[in-house]
């Protein structure tokens, strides 16, 4: 498997805060106006599954690269010349400004197009759009990171984030499910999270196989995880990442251990056209999933009507 980590010096990240979960509606006139093009080359890709590939993007411009600069959460609009374009989660390190992956699950038109094309092809790029995970905010806590298949994609970036800055944590426990073994993504940085990061990673799956089984590997629901687990719910946030089901038996599960709503933030998906709170077509009762989220505190989720 191809190493994929790069050695990148760091860069502090001089973008205004944009880090809100809840709708903040001041922040929607300049959510507007963030929208900017950069040419892209695909510099990389890997195949992780039958249906996934992480692509690595290099915005062509050197001065446009050193620009470019994106938050834990935020998603971007990627454009294959010809076929439209599409949002989708960054899920490297906001500290890499010289490559961006995204993790890419073959779902129709667009993206079927993007499982066609080679190293060298050239692509565009369109944002940083939407809110963030609050990563200051969760300093000095521990964080729970629980993912449900492709929900791996957005979770990579706090999770790089939080391993650029593993001495503001305290305890990281990552609780990751599958429906197969095959279906886990990353697993070749599994080793690395866990030895260099002292990140605690848990994984599960649906239904395991013979090798999974052999290994002693879990079977069940991603809640099932935490019976290993000591939750302290007074110093503790979440960031949940999956299909929308997902949202509402996890954040449950955790309101019932007793973590505060507002303590657990999730990303939401919804079919997107601008990204910038133009076409309505994101809307959310009068919520603009685009600007306002993709990433929302579940207190704001369960006061929006049909968001889940
Ligand atoms: C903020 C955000 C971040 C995302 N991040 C990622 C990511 O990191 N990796 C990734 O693979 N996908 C991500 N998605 C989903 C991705 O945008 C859709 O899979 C893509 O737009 C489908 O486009 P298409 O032209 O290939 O499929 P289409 O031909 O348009 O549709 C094919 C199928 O996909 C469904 N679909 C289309 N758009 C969405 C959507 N937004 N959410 C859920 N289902 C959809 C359609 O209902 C249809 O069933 C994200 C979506 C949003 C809103
Ligand atoms: S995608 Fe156009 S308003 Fe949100």
């Amino acid at each position: 498997m191809p190493d994929l980590r790069f050695v990148i010096p760091r860069q502090d990240i001089n973008r205004e805060d944009f880090a809100s979960s809840a709708p903040d509606f001041n922040r929607r006139s300049e959510m507007m106006n963030t929208d900017r093009g950069f040419k892209c080359r695909i510099t990389n890709i890997v195949r992780l599954t039958e249906h996934e590939k992480l692509f690595q993007l290099r915005i062509v411009d050197p001065l446009e690269r050193t620009i470019f600069r994106f938050k834990p959460g935020q998603f971007l609009m990627l454009e294959l010349p010809g076929y439209g374009d599409v949002p989708i989660s960054i899920s490297s390190s906001c500290t890499n400004h010289e490559f961006l992956e995204l993790c890419i699950r073959k779902a129709g038109h667009v993206t079927s197009a993007l499982f066609t094309v080679e190293e060298g092809a050239s692509v565009a790029i369109r944002g940083p759009f939407g809110s963030s995970f609050p990563m200051d905010e969760m300093a000095g806590h521990n964080v729970f990171l629980i993912a449900g298949g492709l929900g791996i994609a957005p979770l990579r970036a706090p999770l790089f984030w939080i391993n650029e800055h593993r001495d503001r944590f305290l305890d990281i426990n990552l609780l990751y499910g599958a429906k197969e073994p095959s279906q886990l993504l990353f697993t070749w940085q599994f080793e690395e999270w866990e030895m260099i990061n002292h990140i605690r990673l848990h994984t599960i799956v649906e239904h395991g196989d013979a090798a999974w089984r052999d290994k002693r590997g879990k079977t069940g629901m991603i809640t099932n995880l935490f019976d290993d687990i000591s939750v302290d719910v007074k110093n503790s946030y979440a960031i949940v990442c999956g299909p929308p089901i997902m949202f509402k038996f996890v954040c449950g599960y955790l309101d019932k251990l007793g973590i505060p709503m507002n303590r657990m933030f999730v990303s939401l998906e919804r079919r997107m056209h601008c990204g910038m709170g133009k076409c309505c077509r994101c809307m959310v009762g009068s919520t603009f999933t685009c600007i306002d989220g993709p990433v929302f505190d579940y207190w704001s989720v369960m006061n929006l009507k049909e968001a889940i």
